[in-house]
């Protein structure tokens, strides 16, 4: 396969831009503004996706609007990764039909990773008539030449064909926040675990230039931007497809010696491939947040395998153990997943003991979810789901009883947080490990990094006062 990573013109995107123009000029004559809604489902990269589509809409003239009714364009952004995401986008993209009955004009938009698989683009094509238009990660770029589309002709367009993937540079973005920034690095994955659907939808990986991310990140310092988080399936692999002699842990070091007051971190870290030189670089710089998302997976080294992950348990412990004696105060977090089919109870038990053994801050668990298409739906599955859920809760418990233990060691600690909101009548922070404190104050610290004395603790979150 062809793994060169292509980089879409200046010149298509100036096509798209003129689409742009010319749907904002359709608008002006309609004598009012038109609203779009954009539903944004899955991680951060889906974020930062539905971040560009509304700088498109808004250079087609559309104001954001905060819920599908009376919106002339709606799009929901999707996640395939689990069973349930897809249920529950299917079941919101139902009840459209009735905020459609009442705008016959609103057109309706799926894109995301469930627009990559050809079975939901069948499922769109023959039970939901009312969507309008479909487009995998692939096309996002092409958007506004989409949705000029379906404004002439009214007909259903799918932007679905199967590519490697490029990359596009230069698309408006319209950020959520003026604080915190995601910036996608890289997109696509490689690595098939044998559970994951993301390379089927996403396609190969590819890297953007340094240079290019270089000038996003400094001109978002330098708009205000205190929190950048740099983003892709697989961070370590950075660079590998470009041949310009920059790993991730140069960039991130580039990164990080750009002048300003800012914290810049990143997700998500493959084990296999985090070096001892990426934990040295984050132990280097003050600027990069000690804070590491290593995903373990599984705490077994079988399953590991029959995940296709391409570490052990032995290993990922080296590596963790490594990371923490560089860097004492880091703040850990993972994904692990309960259930891959053939998972022992002595296989669950070893899951147990390596978060017991590791101490993460926090663990986001999955039961597994087979996906059609994946090496592992194929596998065979005896566990009942009753045990699954058995685990899943055990686990669980014994995590909250780590990150209870682990948030009750900061009473007392005085640390820097960027104060990034406010909920209710407090202000909201975060610690450089990204750990949510709440404390008084006024509504003007918002956007700075400020002293806070932890005074109290839950499994969730901190409480604080101002220094
Ligand atoms: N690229 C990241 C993960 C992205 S998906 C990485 O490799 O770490 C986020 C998480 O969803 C995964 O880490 C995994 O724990 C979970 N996940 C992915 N596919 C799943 C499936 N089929 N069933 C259950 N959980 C799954
Ligand atoms: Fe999925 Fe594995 Fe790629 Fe992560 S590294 S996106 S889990 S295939
Ligand atoms: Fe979901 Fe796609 Fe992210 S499948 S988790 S939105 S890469």
């Amino acid at each position: 396969m062809n793994t060169k990573t292509t980089v879409i013109s200046r010149q298509s995107l100036e096509e798209q831009f003129s689409y742009c123009d010319r749907i904002a000029a359709l608008w002006a004559g309609a004598g009012r503004t038109p609203k779009a809604y954009v539903e944004t489902y899955g991680c951060q990269q889906n974020e930062a996706d539905s971040e560009k589509l509304r700088g498109f809409l808004a250079q087609c003239g559309y104001a954001m609007s905060t819920e599908a009714e009376g919106a002339d364009v709606v799009i929901f952004n999707t996640c395939a990764i689990r069973e349930h995401a897809e249920q529950r986008v299917f079941g919101n993209l139902g009840a459209l039909t009735h905020t459609k009955r009442r705008h016959p004009e609103q057109k309706i938009f799926l894109c995301g990773c469930m627009a990559g698989e050809p079975s939901v683009q069948e499922r769109i094509k023959k039970s939901y008539p009312h969507v309008n238009g479909v487009f995998s990660t692939h096309h996002l770029w092409q958007f506004p030449q989409l949705l000029w589309n379906v404004l002439q002709d009214n007909k259903r367009l799918f932007y679905t064909e199967d590519e490697p993937g490029s990359i596009a540079e230069g698309i408006p973005q319209v950020r959520d926040s003026g604080l915190k920034a995601w910036v996608s690095i890289m997109y696509g994955c490689n690595n098939f675990c044998t559970y994951c659907i993301v390379p089927y939808v996403r396609g190969r990986e590819r890297s953007r230039k340094p240079e290019d991310i270089l000038a996003e990140c400094r001109s978002l310092i330098e708009s205000g931007v205190k929190d950048i988080t740099l983003l892709g399936q697989n961070v370590n692999s950075y660079g590998k497809d470009l041949d310009c002699g920059v790993d991730f842990a140069d960039l991130l070091a580039r990164i990080a010696q750009l002048p300003g007051d800012f914290l810049v971190r990143f997700m998500t870290s493959h084990p296999r491939d985090a070096s001892e030189k990426l934990f040295d670089t984050m132990a280097a710089y003050p600027r990069i947040a000690k804070q590491l998302h290593l995903p373990f997976q599984s705490g077994s080294s079988r399953v590991l395998k029959a995940m296709n992950r391409h570490y052990d348990r032995e290993t990922y412990l080296n590596k963790v153990a490594y990371a923490k004696k560089v860097m004492p105060d880091l703040v850990l977090t993972s994904d692990v997943i309960v259930g891959f089919p053939g998972e022992t109870a002595e296989e669950f038990e070893e899951t147990i003991s390596l978060i017991q053994t590791v101490h993460y801050d926090s663990l986001f668990t999955f039961i597994f979810s087979p996906r059609p298409g994946t090496p592992a739906a194929k596998m065979e599955d005896t566990t009942p789901r009753e045990e699954k859920n058995a685990r899943f809760d055990r686990l669980c418990a014994v995590q909250n009883a780590i990150s209870e233990e682990i948030h009750a060691l900061y009473i007392g600690k005085t640390l820097r947080c960027l104060v990034d909101g406010q909920d209710k009548d407090m202000l909201t922070a975060r610690t450089e490990g990204g750990r949510l404190v709440r404390f008084a104050g006024d509504a003007s610290l918002i956007g700075s990094f400020q002293m806070l004395t932890i005074t109290g603790a839950t499994t969730w979150s901190l409480t604080g006062t101002l220094d």
